[in-house]
């Protein structure tokens, strides 16, 4: 599908963003492993968050949805059962990753493949740990999907994680619940922390000190209820629309502002944005507030590899502030923006080169020198949500007319997306 875009007007109004995708995804795999009923509100209904539920019902567990709030009938950590076909993932790295740590667990066979997308993204850093925990694991060339697991009698291991990735760590904590003793991962840049924080809901010990985040395994996961918060990664490209569309002011409701998720805020903010935060809370041990964003003279900043974990989600929404701010953005060690839904880093230089932007390209980042005005262009999604939503905010702020290819991608994490945008510029 293709959405022809045009150059709006300010944007201005209020929005709440979808549920957080992250969070929704750990709702439904730890309900599920989980003894008795839990209750997850708010729960993200798009593609993404949708495998996660297929999966597990794929593995016998029952979840209700009524629209409104979503139940699942946990059969605790040995309740799954041996699934009778192939477990497809489709695009979510967070479905097939999360789960490659429970199935390590489970004295069955599984296989988990996806989509084309999903077919080409890394898991050896999944199977390497997962191995020396106990579980016999299979994959194209060794490394990508399809995947067959085999799991069962794990042995908890000390494991420095080679990147920041919470997939990544998530996969091994929680193999560790099913590990005999105490697995400890230790992470070389803090990432995202939703496991750590929602596992105690369930009843779970987690010791975190520093880096070094600690899991012991046999405690059997209580059933809860989860309150999801909106996301601030879906937030981040009506932050980004509306800091470069000239006389916009957008209040963002009830988004979540984990410290490890809001990088983008900071770095923002020290390119001179007129953001200000207000009314933060908390909801399900997740700090949760409003962003009110105006439209903002913008100047450039250098980011380097530090920040690239807790804005790993915004680098395509940062790339679109940086195109329109005075002086050249530089933005370094985010590596792994290429291994994403697509290679961002690659799909990012497409686009802005297409609009007129100059940017220089480098293995692990760009370098981006910032436009008087953009030029509306043909852009291709990749197949990927976030560039998709990333370049409607460019096109928004764009002189003629803008067409994006693919552009349903954005049903992965925001349904409603283009919707929202038309409503906010009137
Ligand atoms: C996610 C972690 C991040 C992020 C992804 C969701 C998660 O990936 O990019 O969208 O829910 O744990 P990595 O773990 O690969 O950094």
């Amino acid at each position: 599908m293709k959405v022809e875009l045009k150059r709006t007007k300010a944007l201005r109004g209020e929005i709440t963003p979808p549920p957080d995708k992250s969070i929704s995804h750990r709702a439904i795999i730890l309900s599920s492993i989980a003894n008795g009923k839990s209750l997850v509100k708010n729960f993200l209904r798009a593609g993404d968050t949708l495998s996660s539920v297929n999966a597990m019902r794929a593995l016998g567990i029952e979840i209700e949805d009524d629209g409104a709030e979503v139940v699942v009938h946990g059969r605790g950590l040995r309740g799954l059962s041996e699934p009778s076909d192939v477990i497809d993932c489709g695009n979510s790295g967070t479905t097939m990753r999360l789960l490659s740590g429970v199935l390590s667990g489970n004295p069955f066979t599984s296989v988990l493949t996806g989509d084309e997308s999903l077919k080409q993204r890394p898991m050896r850093r999944v199977i390497t740990p997962l191995t020396q925990m106990g579980a016999h694991i299979s994959a194209r060339d060794d490394r990508y999907p399809p995947m067959s697991i085999r799991g069962g009698n794990l042995k908890a291991i000390r494991y420095e994680m080679p990147v920041a990735s919470a997939q990544l760590k998530s996969a091994i904590m929680l193999a560790g619940l099913y590990a005999d003793g105490t697995t400890e991962v230790v992470e070389p840049r803090r990432s995202r922390d939703h496991t750590e924080r929602m596992l105690p809901a369930y009843g779970v010990k987690v010791d975190v000190d520093g880096l070094n985040i600690r899991v012991s395994g046999g405690a059997e996961p209580q059933a809860t209820e989860v309150d999801v918060p909106g996301d601030f990664s879906s937030a981040a490209f009506f932050i980004a629309a509306a800091l470069v569309v000239k006389g916009s002011e957008v209040m963002i409701k009830g988004v979540g502002l984990n410290p490890q998720r809001t990088g983008f805020l900071e770095v923002l903010q020290k390119m001179g944005a007129d953001l200000k935060v207000e009314n933060v809370r908390d909801v399900s041990g997740e700090p949760v507030g409003d962003i009110q964003c105006r439209s903002s003279e913008l100047r450039a900043v250098d980011v380097g590899e530090d920040m690239i974990p807790s804005l790993i989600d915004e680098f395509p929404a940062l790339c679109v502030v940086a195109a329109l701010a005075s002086g050249t953005t530089t933005i370094r060690g985010a590596a792994e923006l290429r291994v994403k839904e697509s290679d961002r880093v690659g799909a990012m230089a497409e686009g802005l080169k297409a609009m007129g932007v100059e940017v220089e390209e480098f293995p692990d980042g760009l370098g981006i020198r910032g436009a008087e005005v953009l030029r509306g262009a043909d852009i291709h999604s990749h197949g990927d949500h976030r560039i998709a939503m990333a370049f409607s905010a460019a096109a928004s702020a764009a002189e003629g007319d803008t067409t994006i290819h693919e552009a349903e991608a954005v049903d992965i994490s925001f349904p409603g997306f283009y919707e929202m945008l038309k409503r906010l510029s009137g």
